[in-house]
């Protein structure tokens, strides 16, 4: 039930898979070694600190494995369901060396294997070794979120009290649309920031993706835009009078995209397209900013008290300015108007160990048919950014004209009873649906040669929709 066709390897010296193998992996573990040496030299705990120093071991004995090319050695069992799995399939892989593994399956097994070693200690088990950047990028991103708060506010209080000279329906129907588009990339591009692509870009490249300017400019790199059938759909269940419309939103990343995510939630059911909201958070650190379920209160606390979050000492590299009375205010709006919909259960979390697995989405119906099954009880379910995008895909060497239900196996087939809308900025070499000769004219602007570099750096982005149901 995988895709015959050939996944990416790292082997490949021109994929992304190579250089990712290369050079950022490395530096992603790097990073986590650190991170875990800071925490245990902060410690009194003398249980922690020991637990601490073994896990930096394991995790410079990765390092080492991933440098050198060793045999990929199966993971140790830690008590959980899902390390059977991953060994059956590298049992499956035969001898598999970091630089001549399926890209997909040996990047989900590193961020695997660190929570290995998170997990046989008794008080890290729970440790993110990612928190800290996640928290430093989301506080870089404020200004983007103080523009996108009040827009929000503004877009909510126009639904709820409309004040605006009489519309002809048409003109009604036309300006839902457009919103709902806009809304829809707003929360596209969010996913353009995150930590395991960009951990290089500085405080000012980071707000100048995000702005609304950037968008606008960007709205030519949608190499693919299904949203007007996905309004059109929306739009034509709320008109049937259907009582409860859910829509699933399958996260990526924790911070800024999570907070676009959480706009694009709101919006849905404050103009009433949706009646509840599923956010389907990873259930360890993945990918280094993929959302846990504490980040979505992290980032609850973070509207709350954006005074204590906002401005951290230690890395004031930036005088952030006080914020004013009406940014303050904004951020309170969203925060109650989230805060109400977690409460009264139109927002909901709900994690699941599939989305740790892995595997591609084309095993989702045999592998997690409970999984499945609710997520067909849903109205649309959106898979946001690159690692979705390329289960989906199965992260496999696709013609870049295949069809968009072609490339995501039993999920596409008519009548596979979901609806599946991809939100994706391209940080890698999988990319489907696109017009006959756009690879080929994208690949010749690309003055480096070789490969398909120009969908590896989340510049461009496809928005592509299947609807499995009608
Ligand atoms: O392609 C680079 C990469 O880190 C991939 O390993 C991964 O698929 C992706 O980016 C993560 O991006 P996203 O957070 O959008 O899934
Ligand atoms: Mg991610």
């Amino acid at each position: 039930f995988d895709t015959k066709t050939k996944p990416y390897t790292t082997d490949d010296k021109s994929s992304f898979a190579y250089i990712s193998a290369r050079d950022r992996w490395p530096v992603i573990l790097t990073q986590a070694i650190d991170d875990v040496f800071q925490h245990t030299i902060a410690s009194n705990d003398p249980k922690y600190t020991k637990e601490g120093k073994k896990i930096v071991e394991q995790l410079a004995k990765l390092k080492y494995e991933l440098q050198h090319d060793r045999l990929v050695t199966p993971l140790e069992d830690d008590g959980e369901d899902d390390i059977k799995g991953y060994n059956e399939e590298l049992e499956a892989l035969g001898d598999t060396r970091w630089f001549t593994a399926p890209w997909l399956f040996i990047e989900c097994y590193m961020y695997r294997r660190i929570q290995v070693a998170m997990n046989l200690s008794t008080k890290w088990k729970s440790h993110d070794i990612f928190q800290v950047q996640k928290t430093t990028t989301f506080r870089s991103s404020l200004v983007a979120v103080l523009e996108l708060a009040s827009k929000y506010r503004q877009i909510v209080t126009t639904i709820e009290e409309p004040s605006e000279p009489i519309l002809t329906p048409e003109q009604v129907a036309e300006k839902d649309k457009l919103l709902f588009i806009e809304m829809c990339e707003i929360c596209l591009w969010g996913n353009a920031t995150d930590l395991s692509l960009l951990t290089s870009l500085s405080y000012e490249d980071i707000q100048k993706l995000q702005g609304s300017e950037a968008r606008k400019q960007n709205e030519k790199k949608v190499l693919a835009n299904d949203l007007p059938a996905v309004y059109a759909m929306l739009d034509r269940l709320k008109h049937e009078g259907k009582k409860d419309r859910r829509v699933d939103i399958i996260l990526d990343n924790s911070g800024f995209e999570l907070f676009v995510d959480l706009i694009l939630g709101g919006y849905l059911l404050s103009t009433g397209l949706a009646t509840e909201v599923v956010f389907h958070p990873k259930s360890l650190p993945w990918f280094v900013s993929d959302v846990l379920p504490k980040d979505f209160a992290d980032l609850l606390n973070a509207l709350q008290d954006p005074a204590a979050y906002f401005t951290a000492p230690e890395e004031s590299q930036k005088t952030v300015e006080p914020l004013t009375d009406v940014q303050k205010s904004d951020l309170g709006f969203l925060f109650s108007r989230w805060a109400q919909f977690h409460a009264e259960g139109q927002f909901v979390l709900r994690p699941n160990r599939f989305w740790t697995t892995a595997g591609s989405f084309w095993r989702l119906p045999r592998v997690a048919p409970a999984l499945f099954e609710d997520l067909k009880q849903s109205e649309l379910c959106i898979f946001k950014g690159d690692l979705n995008y390329r289960k989906l895909t199965g992260d496999a060497d696709w013609d870049p004209t295949t069809k968009f239900q072609e490339a995501i196996g039993p999920l596409g087939e008519q009548g596979s009873g979901i609806r599946v809308l991809a939100l994706r900025t391209c940080k890698a070499d999988v990319v489907v649906g696109l017009p006959e000769g756009k690879d080929e004219e994208l690949r010749s602007a690309d003055e480096e040669g070789e490969g398909r570099k120009w969908a590896w750096s989340g510049k461009w982005a496809v928005v592509q929709f299947w609807d499995g149901v009608v």
